[in-house]
């Protein structure tokens, strides 16, 4: 007979997408819920006490003052960055060149490259982070380093050896050739193997020349089903610098499109300062948005529009930026989500809030049928928030009217203490692994 586990608590579950129509229709918590997991898959969610009359072989594992939820799935970090997270003071092109790209210069090394990758997804996972979309440095083994370390984990994963040939110190830079070359060689290797995916990666269009974006534009082409990540208008300084680079571009999204680089499963990183017309191709395409609140408020960047964007249907998705971010949470990342809507007079619910960290960033990375939502047949990627984690949360949670103001303290004064259970494909991180 096959192991069976059962979890029995107040599961988060999702019938709709909260930034289109309101959020009591897409998302409900069942505070007497439960989650069956079998074969590294949910098996079933439903009623916790009928579950169990009907499994009672099942384990049951029981939690309280929690709630059951999607693991979280990050879909922008750098994980080559984890080391200067938190680096005092600069904006975007001096913080690249100060901070970011010495330290990607390190993972020149093989076995940094190594300690890193395990580094950072021991500390992601501990925050009750299950999936990323992360780049890698230009090094073709600082790719197969995350991969291997996510696959040792039992991790869904999207990554991407970051191409750069131009605008990036010596040692950091790769050609239109060997960029292509390596990337292709990483597809053969990685994509579609057990749980990863590849995400060609040109850095951003400064630091590749027009003929590396073409080469990678036609990579894509030869395999559409990979994802393409990139950066795209971070900050105003960046964006004249882009003007300067491509004087035929209509705009920054522009630099991509002529080289085959806007796409369906396109992710766009920051997308803060977007021109009506570059809104409206994206409408039109389908590529995702991601919102990078804890960085784009950290590097100085700006203030990206969510529920403008959610307006034009275009898919959304909510990242840390790892380490222009300023935090490895997901917790923490949609409270300053929530911060910078209030900011835009667009304050987000608690439930938008966690969709986005869960099946809203699924979405984006074209895995909604795979992780991000507690449904039959999905694999058992599950996060179990405390809601009271610390005292300050417990009292709030003991004076809360509902489990919906209990979870939005969590949200917003929640960190790593509030993840009190991780499982990653039916496994309880650190306990069955
Ligand atoms: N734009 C190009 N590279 C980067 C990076 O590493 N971090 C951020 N935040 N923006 C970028
Ligand atoms: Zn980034």
């Amino acid at each position: 007979m096959t192991n069976q586990r059962l979890l029995l608590g107040a599961t988060l579950t999702y019938s709709g997408n909260p930034m289109q129509s309101a959020w009591e229709d897409a998302v409900q918590i069942d505070s007497a819920g439960g989650v069956l997991i079998e074969d590294g898959h949910i098996a079933a969610v439903g009623n916790g006490e009928k579950l169990r009359a009907a499994h009672p072989q099942a384990e049951v594992t029981r939690y309280s003052d929690a709630l059951i939820c999607p693991g979280f799935v990050d879909a922008h970090v750098h994980y080559p960055q984890t080391a200067i997270i938190a680096s005092w003071g600069k904006r975007l092109i001096d913080w690249l060149n100060s901070y970011t790209f010495p330290e990607e210069m390190r993972l020149s090394d093989p076995a940094y490259a190594e300690q890193i990758a395990a580094r950072y997804l021991d500390l992601t996972l501990a925050h009750g982070t299950t999936t990323v979309a992360s780049y890698c440095t230009i090094h073709p083994h600082s790719a197969d380093a995350l991969f291997q370390a996510a696959a040792d984990r039992g991790q869904r994963i999207v990554a991407g050896k970051t191409c750069m040939d131009r605008n990036a110190p010596e040692g950091l830079r790769d050609t239109v050739q060997s960029a292509y070359d390596d990337s292709k060689a990483l597809i053969e290797r990685w994509h579609g193997k057990g749980r990863s995916s590849y995400a060609i990666t040109p850095r951003f269009s400064p630091t590749s020349t027009p003929e590396q974006l073409s080469a990678l534009g036609a990579l894509w082409a030869e395999h559409p089903t990979c994802l393409m990540q990139t950066h795209l208008s971070e900050q105003t300084d960046e964006i004249a610098w882009v003007r300067e680079l491509y004087p035929d571009a209509r705009d920054y999204l522009d630099t991509y499109e002529t080289h085959g680089l806007l796409g369906e499963r396109g992710l766009y990183g920051h997308a803060i300062h977007l021109e009506p017309r570059e809104i409206d191709r994206l409408a039109e395409v389908g590529g995702a948005l991601v919102h990078c609140p804890t960085s784009n408020t950290f590097i100085g960047s700006g203030l990206f529009d969510m529920t403008g964007l959610a307006k034009r249907n275009i898919p959304l998705a909510l990242a840390t930026d790892t380490g222009g971010g300023s935090s490895f949470s997901m917790l923490r990342t949609m409270a300053a989500a929530y911060e910078v809507g209030q900011l835009r007079g667009t304050p987000l619910h608690a439930a938008q809030l966690i969709w986005l960290g869960t099946a809203g960033s699924a979405r984006s990375l074209h895995l909604q049928d795979q992780v991000g939502s507690l449904a039959e047949g999905m694999e058992a990627d599950i996060t179990v928030l405390s809601l009271d984690s610390t005292s300050a949360i417990a009292q709030r949670h003991g004076a809360a009217k509902d489990i919906w103001e209990s979870l939005f303290a969590t949200i917003m004064m929640g960190d790593d203490r509030a993840v009190k259970d991780v499982w990653v494909a039916g496994k309880r991180i650190g306990q069955d692994t």
